[in-house]
């Protein structure tokens, strides 16, 4: 989709389908002014459309040069805010595709509360809702596959709108990026394969990568990542992203581990296939959020030193598989008695966690589809946010959840008493890789901790990274959930933080 800003006057702009959002307070008489540039119709809407959330009116006009013009109201200005936005103008992506529109106009009020706000969060609802994953229809369903064009017309100063459309188009687009990764067809990504996109990537967009092969992998010592790697036919990767402008604020970077479980069958302890195993090509919906994010940080050329890093393998039953009982030397030495070989994501991590400290981390952020506990916790739509002590005393984990409000990807904490990491004791080994049913996302993240020596804040995404009925500006499947997130935390780190 393309995406632009203009300053013409409202009733030149010639388009299929204008899109006016407006508040309840000014909404009779925007209205009002309306009317006289695009006709009696307008007058007519006025009497029924009052600006209240969720109200949508559709119109075609008397005069202008618009073909269809749709009114949406956006509720009170006090209770106006990105989030909301965002969902109005998923509604206008919708109408849009199903009167399959080729040209969309925006026009936004300056009576929103944070213009350069408002105007990316627009941009995020209607190209989000926009999505669509066809790759594998074989059905020309009817050769349109989304609005190509979005204007975004505003009366707020044309630097803030810019500055806020460009932004809500690169975040989207990274979004779409991760979605797509995830919505992919399991035996079209294998960790190869994904090291191939990250590369692809890194390339298209001006970050490095570099994706270790399975030897590289051996050298290393990343036990855990080869134990998983045991049942698969294709061999694991490990992939390490970099962005490090010039103008980097930071020296040590912000490193990010996304979990990279290409398919989680379970292995040996096998999944059953129903609302489980069905699922499982989400497993990798962590790294497709670094990936994203990687992307959307070296397209907004953020002057932040970035790393991400992505285990990458497949958690299968094959003849050569680690089993209940096999005990597991790690990256950093450690030994872990393995007793369910569906705890596979914190086996990945945790190499992964080992060696970002090597890179003298200034914090270290992982995201993963661990556990199915945290949507018992948490439900659907919110993330756990769990973070080592190490953390306390930064306001890092305040923002992770102020950022998780802006960006609508919400997250919320959990505690990590030490009494949980009791739970891991194992008779044979140093550790074991499951603590039992009770707070099994925080027995998890107490497993990661304790390879982590630097600030670590962890985000197990099992609940939103992936649904199965879309709504909003979601869709069925892979939700790029962790991309906004991380940008808009980052963003914010970047402005907050003052180094010398
Ligand atoms: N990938 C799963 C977690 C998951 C569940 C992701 C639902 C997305 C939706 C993870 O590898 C897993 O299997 N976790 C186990 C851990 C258990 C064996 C301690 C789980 O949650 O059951
Ligand atoms: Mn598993
Ligand atoms: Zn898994």
């Amino acid at each position: 989709m393309k995406i632009s800003v203009t300053t013409i006057d409202l009733e030149e702009l010639e388009v299929d389908l204008l899109i006016i959002p407006l508040p309840e307070e000014v909404a009779s008489e925007r209205l009002e002014g309306l009317a006289a540039l695009f006709g009696p119709s307008v007058e007519r809407t006025a009497l029924d459309f009052s600006g209240r959330l969720e109200e949508q009116v559709l119109i075609f006009p008397e005069k202008g040069r618009a073909k269809r013009v749709v009114f949406f109201g956006l509720g009170s200005t006090a209770d106006i805010n990105e989030e909301s936005v965002r969902t109005s103008l998923a509604e206008a992506g919708h109408l849009a595709k199903r009167l399959k529109i080729e040209t969309a106009a925006m026009a936004l009020d300056e009576a929103l509360p944070e213009p350069d706000r408002c105007a990316q969060a627009a941009v995020e609802g209607f190209m989000l809702a926009s999505y669509s994953f066809t790759k594998y229809f074989t059905t020309d369903r009817g050769g349109y596959t989304g609005p190509e064009r979005l204007v975004l017309h505003g009366t707020i100063s044309e630097k803030h709108l810019r500055r806020g459309v460009e932004y809500g188009r690169i975040v989207s687009e990274s979004v779409c990026t991760a979605r797509d990764l995830v919505n992919l067809s399991p035996d079209e990504k294998t960790p190869t394969q994904f090291g191939k996109a990250v590369e692809k990537s890194a390339k298209k967009y001006g970050y490095e990568a570099f994706v270790w092969d399975k030897a590289l992998i051996e050298d290393e010592g990343m036990g855990g990542l080869l134990a998983v790697n045991r049942g698969s036919q294709q061999p694991p990767t490990f992939t390490v992203a970099t962005w490090q402008p010039e103008h980097a604020l930071n020296n040590k970077p912000i490193v990010l581990v996304g979990k990279g479980v290409m398919f989680d069958t379970g292995g040996l302890s096998l999944k059953p296939t129903a609302d489980s195993m069905d699922m499982m090509k989400c497993d990798m919906a962590g790294a497709a959020a670094v990936v994203g994010a990687m992307e959307a940080v070296a397209r907004l050329n953020m002057p932040l030193y970035v790393v991400g890093l992505i285990p990458a393998t497949d958690n299968r039953p094959g003849e050569n598989a680690y089993v209940p009982g096999d005990v597991v030397r790690m990256h950093n030495g450690k030994t872990v008695e393995v007793l369910n070989t569906d705890a596979e994501g914190r086996m990945i991590l945790a190499d992964a966690l080992s060696y970002a400290a090597t890179f003298r981390p200034e914090l270290v952020i992982d995201i993963a589809t661990l556990t199915g506990a945290v949507v018992v916790a948490l439900g659907e739509k919110v993330a756990g946010l769990m973070a080592n002590a190490q953390l306390a005393g930064s306001d890092h984990q305040d923002q992770m959840v102020a950022a998780g409000a802006r960006s609508g990807e919400r997250v919320y904490p959990l505690p990590m008493f030490d009494d949980y990491a009791k739970l891991l004791k194992s008779t044979v080994a140093d550790m074991k890789n499951i603590g039992g049913r009770a707070a099994g996302t925080i027995t998890a993240a107490k497993f990661l901790e304790s390879f982590t020596s630097y600030p670590w804040m962890h985000l197990d995404i099992a609940g939103p990274a992936f649904i199965k009925q879309g709504s909003g500006y979601q869709h069925a499947g892979g939700t790029g959930f962790g991309v906004r997130l991380l940008v808009e935390f980052l963003r914010g780190l970047a402005t907050r933080v003052n180094r010398s």
